[in-house]
């Protein structure tokens, strides 16, 4: 398994992109689980219009899915790894595509960003909330002391992450370093190892009032492991 560093993808297809955006929008079980976030589950549809997408990126029967979500939020999101919970041998890339997004007439599209910090958290699925009094009730749990991150830069405030990131309490990334930053545009898919922390900028003070995105968390095919015949 060789970890692909964080990269912007091939632009989809402009009828992919929008029937991704049909996928969602049909889907009568969508969740709006917490207020100006909504999450739909439709994935099979999706893996059909995007499996040659990653069957390039990671190579035929290589890969297997071991989760997968469409989000539609309002908000920026905090520092957080999509290592969900089984297992580091399982964890290996994200890709994110874009599929929408809404705006106002000031908005500041350079501004709506997707942060990949350089740091990695080789443990389970957790968000980065030093510093911070919440404790949210979430798949993912809460670090509050980085310890355990790899390649902590302790004291480190990055300003740009300041600029792009008021959302965030400063505390929350003090340390981090940033790795790259790609602007999230709708179509453009951005890929990076699902061990590295990252976050969004705080889109919706930008005037980005609301994205739609898929997210895809890749392993390594487990059949091909348990048989000792993976080489990607
Ligand atoms: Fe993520």
């Amino acid at each position: 398994m060789i970890e692909i560093q964080p990269k912007e993808l091939k632009a989809l297809d402009e009828n992919v992109r929008q029937e991704l955006c049909d996928i969602f929008d049909r889907d009568p079980h969508k969740l709006t689980d917490r207020p100006g976030r909504t999450r739909g589950h439709n994935i099979e549809p999706a893996m059909q219009l995007l499996r040659p997408i990653v069957d390039d990126l990671l190579g035929v029967d290589n890969w297997q899915l071991d989760g997968a979500i469409f989000f539609e939020t309002v908000t920026g999101y905090r520092v957080h790894v999509d290592t969900e919970k089984f297992g580091p041998h399982r964890v290996w890339q994200t890709i994110v595509f874009p599929l929408r997004q809404e705006l106002t007439e000031q908005a500041q599209l350079e501004k709506n960003r997707l942060i990949i910090f350089d740091q990695v958290w080789k443990k389970d699925a957790a968000f980065f909330l030093k510093g911070s009094p919440d404790a949210p009730q979430e798949y993912n749990g809460v670090i509050k002391d980085y310890k355990d991150v790899i390649n902590l830069r302790e004291g480190y405030i990055d300003p740009y992450v300041e600029e792009l990131c008021p959302h965030l309490t400063r505390e929350n990334f003090e340390g981090l370093t940033v790795d790259k930053t790609f602007t999230w545009t709708p179509g453009i898919p951005i890929t990076f190892p699902r061990n590295r922390l990252h976050a969004s900028s705080a889109f919706h003070r930008f005037g980005i009032t609301k994205k739609l995105g898929l997210s895809f968390f890749l392993a390594p095919n487990q059949s091909k492991r348990n048989t000792g015949s993976l080489s990607v």
